[in-house]
């Protein structure tokens, strides 16, 4: 079986590990002191600040930008439910912007019409790898003044014109182990606002700037040492990785035939999180079952778009209707494209492809 997804765990990974147990500092302690400081190196950012996933990073930051009940984020309502969850646990509203129909990621053209007096920010999801045109997302926000918080879980090291992802506004990441580079489970907020990040600190640590003085509600999403230490060994591989994922989607999309591939907007560098194709016709189902059949995984991200979600339509009353992230859902599929893939791996899943979309 080729699967869809699979963490590279090594010797140092493992190594880093041992020496946190044997270090008796276990919680949050030095190693996410310096798994941040790296971090925040990658991304070309004055601090990085880790919390337990990219749920509660969201959340940390859109709390640390004072957002709250009343108050409108608009994203894309083509991305994993986290993304607008974050913005319901603080008691304010997603308003969603379709997306383009060539990257899957929101379409800046609509955002302006989507801007109200409650609207506070905007929230891009640099989607599958792929950063958003954050050209245009800057220059709206400038423009009207809002918070940009970058949802780049899926995007570690993707650059858009020579800046990092999560450079923009304020990034956050997702450590869990599908992702480009995982520390089990974690997230990490990137941002060169000092005063963001002091507050994102004090909200990840029970509102505590003095021990057992509480200045605000605040939360435990703190890392532990345990999770820092995977997550710093396989930071040094981050750069390795990603062009491993890129040579293979090279590889599929130089060879697949009857299906739309990734596209690459120029300008963007593209992580391939996910190496994810169109298929037309209606045929994506079958193609699905025969991919099984040969024995190679593959994945719908996400079969139903936020905005028609059963909670979101009966309780939250969404009644929109959005043409290309309802059409994306129908037809994308997700094809492994992660380093652990062999030449043959990936022959094998060009030749089912191809021998499915000839017929
Ligand atoms: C786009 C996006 N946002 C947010 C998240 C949430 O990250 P986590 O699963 O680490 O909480 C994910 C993770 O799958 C994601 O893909």
């Amino acid at each position: 079986m080729i699967s869809i997804a699979k963490p590279l765990i090594g010797d140092e990974e493992k190594q880093a590990v041992l020496e946190v147990l044997d270090s008796g500092i276990l919680a949050q302690g030095p190693r996410v002191k310096a798994f941040e400081e790296a971090f925040a190196t990658m991304c070309g950012v004055k601090h990085a600040i880790a919390t337990t996933s990219g749920t509660t990073a969201l959340h940390t930051s859109i709390l640390a930008l004072g957002i709250g009940p009343g108050d409108q984020v608009i994203t894309s309502p083509f991305t994993f439910i986290a993304s607008a969850n974050s913005i319901l646990f603080v008691g304010a509203r997603p308003v969603f912007v379709d997306i383009e129909a060539d990257t899957f990621n929101i379409n800046p053209d609509l955002i302006e019409a989507a801007i109200t007096p409650q609207t506070k920010a905007i929230m891009p999801v640099h989607l599958f790898g792929l950063s958003c045109n954050m050209q245009s997302i800057m220059e709206i926000s400038k423009n009207h003044n809002l918070q940009v918080i970058e949802d780049a879980c899926q995007s570690h090291g993707a650059t858009y014109h020579g800046h990092k992802v999560g450079s923009f506004g304020t990034g956050t990441f997702s450590l869990y182990p599908t992702k480009n580079i995982t520390s089990a489970e974690g997230g990490m907020i990137t941002t060169s606002d000092d005063q963001i990040a002091e507050s994102c600190r004090v909200i990840r640590q029970h509102g505590m700037r003095r021990r057992y003085y509480h200045d605000e509600l605040g939360f435990n999403f703190r890392m532990t040492d345990i999770h820092a230490a995977i997550g710093l060994a396989q930071l040094k591989k981050l750069e390795s990785f990603n062009r491993r994922r890129q040579k293979n989607a090279t590889y599929l999309s130089n060879h697949l035939q009857g299906v739309v591939t990734p596209c690459i907007p120029p300008g963007s560098e593209h992580v391939f999180h996910q190496y994810t194709i169109r298929v037309p016709d209606g045929r994506r189902e079958d193609l699905m079952l025969h991919l099984q059949e040969h024995g190679i995984g593959c994945g719908v991200y996400y079969p139903v778009p936020i905005h028609q979600q059963t909670y979101y339509v009966n309780d939250l009353g969404y009644q929109q209707s959005l043409p290309e992230s309802e059409k994306a859902a129908r037809e994308v599929l997700s094809l492994p494209v992660h380093p652990a893939l062999s030449t043959a791996d990936l022959q094998s899943i060009v030749s089912a492809v191809n021998e499915f979309m000839s017929k």
